[in-house]
Order: structure tokens, then C-alpha cells, then sequence
């Protein structure tokens, strides 16, 4: 059985993003892919402390010395086949949460591990506002994973004005991506 992980950002726990995020869970497990949930906002994780002269041990060992969440997250995507990120659109980006998370990632996984390499993922970004800066967290999102030799199989953009219609959608897409997962991805990179 194909493992997921669903790493997922906000505060609001019925949100928008929540929302969306169980719409592409549901996809998941109609499909019988394993599902591993990971609400970051729930967990202890600092930002980076750019220790030692600017590289610490994420760039020596691959591992980071603040000893909260992060280790046991980077594990559980380590092992996952495949990864699905999803962040409310804060400033036309990532929330302040996850971008410390993906910090703290990308310095170990794109410097020293590459665990998470050709990991092919799904991003979505969730903008209650007025929809702005969507497009550019995805690009953000992508960027980071880009870094780390992952690769996005879809950008999906959600807005308040698309949620009815973006909803249904986000299932399907859960589908999509597990069917993916199961029998090979189409992508030329
Ligand atoms: C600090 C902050 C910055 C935000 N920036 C944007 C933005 O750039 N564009 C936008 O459409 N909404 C923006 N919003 C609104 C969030 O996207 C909104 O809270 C959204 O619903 C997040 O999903 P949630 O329902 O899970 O909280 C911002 C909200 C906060 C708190």
C-alpha cells in the first residue's frame, strides 16, 4: 500500500484549508492509499538558527540541532511516496509556519540527505482574502521543493470564490494522484 504524507498549514482547523485538505483526503482514501496527517501548526517547530557560521549540521550531518518536531516530521516524509503540501496564503506565500518548517527541510534534505528527491508532490494554496498572492505561493512552494529535487505533479489554486467548484475538484484530484502513485506518473522530469 502507497503511503501519503499531507502536510498542511493554518490555524483555523475548519477553515478554507482545512477544508480543502480533507477534500483531497477523501480522494486519497477512496483509493486506498495510506494516509499520514501532519498539521504543523499542531507541532513544536522553531524557525532555523543559522547556527555555526551560517551552515550548522543540517549541511555537516543532515540533521538539525534544535530538538523539537522537525526530525520526526522529516522522517515520516522520508518515508513517504509521495507528499502533498498545502499552505493558507499568507502575504502571497507560504504561513509563517510552514516556511520555517520548509527552511529547516530544505537546508538538510537539498544539502546532505536527498531523501526527498524525485518525491513527486501536489501543492495547494488556500487564499481567503482576496485571492492575491496565489499564485505566488504556489511558485514559492515549488521553488523550495525544486531545491530539494522534488517535483510538482499539480498546483492546485484555491480561492473562496472557487471553493464550491474547487472542493469536488480537490477529491478528484486525491484520486488522480493516488492512481498516480499506484501505477507511474506521466512526466517527462
Ligand atoms: C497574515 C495574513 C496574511 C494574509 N495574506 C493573504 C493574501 O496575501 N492573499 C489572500 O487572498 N488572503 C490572505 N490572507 C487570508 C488567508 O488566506 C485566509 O485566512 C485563508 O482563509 C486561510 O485559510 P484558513 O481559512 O484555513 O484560515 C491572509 C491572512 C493572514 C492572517
Amino acid at each position: 500500500m502507497k503511503k501519503v504524507a499531507v502536510v498542511w498549514s493554518s490555524p483555523n482547523k475548519d477553515g478554507l484549508t482545512a477544508s480543502a485538505k480533507n477534500s483531497f483526503i477523501e480522494g486519497l482514501t477512496e483509493s486506498g492509499v495510506s494516509i499520514e496527517e501532519i498539521h504543523l501548526n499542531s507541532r513544536k517547530l522553531e524557525h532555523c538558527r543559522a547556527c555555526g557560521n551560517g551552515w550548522g549540521t543540517c549541511n555537516k550531518n543532515g540533521s538539525c540541532l534544535i530538538g523539537d518536531d522537525f526530525a520526526d516530521i522529516y522522517k515520516t516524509l522520508s518515508e513517504a511516496d509521495g507528499i502533498v503540501w498545502i499552505s493558507a496564503v499568507y502575504w502571497s506565500d507560504m504561513t509563517e509556519c510552514f516556511k520555517a518548517f520548509f527552511d529547516r527541510l530544505r537546508r538538510c534534505d537539498a544539502t546532505h540527505n536527498h531523501f526527498l528527491a524525485e518525491k513527486r508532490c501536489m501543492l495547494i494554496a488556500c487564499a481567503g482574502g482576496t485571492g492575491r498572492g496565489t499564485i505566488e505561493c504556489l511558485q514559492q512552494l515549488e521553488r523550495g521543493l525544486t531545491h530539494m529535487g522534488m517535483r510538482a505533479y499539480d498546483r492546485i489554486p484555491v480561492v473562496r470564490f472557487n471553493r464550491d467548484y474547487m472542493l469536488p475538484a480537490l477529491k478528484e484530484a486525491g484520486k488522480t494522484y493516488a492512481n498516480a502513485l499506484e501505477n507511474g506518473f506521466d512526466m517527462y522530469y
